[in-house]
């Protein structure tokens, strides 16, 4: 069967992921689909999110050929993966803050979560630090200026790396050996986080390893490319000149408005 591939994300946070998939997909149909008009994820209600995520996936889902979707954003995953899964016959990816890992290189044991507010509350999140950091310090940092921050940088703004420093400044003053970007959007600023440190600090994101997952189940399922032009859709009413330049870089050639979540 052939089929494209599915990235859904609040915003422009998916783009770090699809990246990744890209790499080792390239010939492969991407649909990128972001919730913009609901953006920041990190301050939703658990039972909006949900929702709102399941109605406008499995929707695109019927339109498109879709052999895959890939939930790329850890403040969905880390909740809507069930109710989606049960919604959906095809295979769907979701990603997790990259907790295991730090704790495995952490040479101090003392790492940190930077994520949404909502992804460092969660009892995923809990239960993800019990399970695979014990050992470990965990300091835990949620921002959705951060969030904002990458999609103006995204949008072409210009961000005095003054504003990075204030964010960051609870985790750059501690002793961490390791960042785990816990939201798909900071690996668009990556420079910047890491330019708020005075030691150097390893910045880990779950990228690779969902590009990793994506090749593993398309190959299984002997899924081939649809070759087609890759295709963003959004659900604010339009998209600025610096967000287009933006999908473009990412290989999109086109771009849409989509009716956002009905209840909003
Ligand atoms: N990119 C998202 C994540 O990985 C969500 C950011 C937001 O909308 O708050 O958590």
């Amino acid at each position: 069967m052939s089929g494209s591939i599915l990235v859904f994300d609040s915003g422009i946070g998916g783009l770090s992921v699809l990246a990744e998939i890209k790499k080792s997909l390239p010939l492969h149909q991407y649909i990128y689909l972001f919730d913009n008009a609901r953006l920041p994820y990190g301050e939703l209600a658990d039972q909006a999110l949900i929702d709102g995520c399941v109605e406008l996936i499995v929707k695109q889902v019927k339109l498109h050929k879709v052999a895959i979707v890939v939930i790329a954003c850890n403040t969905a995953s880390t909740l809507v993966l069930p109710a989606l899964r049960a919604a959906l016959t095809i295979p769907v990816v979701g990603v997790v803050p990259a907790i295991k890992p730090a704790a495995l290189i952490s040479r101090n044991q003392h790492i940190a979560l930077l994520a949404t507010p909502a992804t460092v509350k969660r009892t995923y999140t809990d239960k993800l630090i019990n399970q695979f950091a014990a050992d470990c310090q965990v300091e835990r940092l949620g921002s959705s200026e951060l969030v904002l921050l990458a999609e103006q940088q995204a949008a072409g703004q210009e961000i005095a790396q003054q504003q990075y420093i204030d964010i960051l400044r609870p985790l750059s003053d501690t002793e961490v050996d390791v960042v785990v970007l816990g939201c798909t959007h900071f690996p668009m600023i990556r420079e910047q986080i890491a330019a708020c440190f005075k030691k150097q600090v390893i910045l880990l994101d779950s990228g690779q390893a969902i590009a990793n997952r994506v090749c593993y189940l398309l190959a299984n399922e002997h899924v081939s490319q649809i070759k087609e032009e890759d295709i963003a859709y959004f659900t604010r009413a339009d998209i600025d000149e610096g967000l287009a330049k933006t999908l473009s870089e990412y290989g999109f050639t086109a771009w849409q408005h989509i009716e956002p979540y009905s209840a909003m």
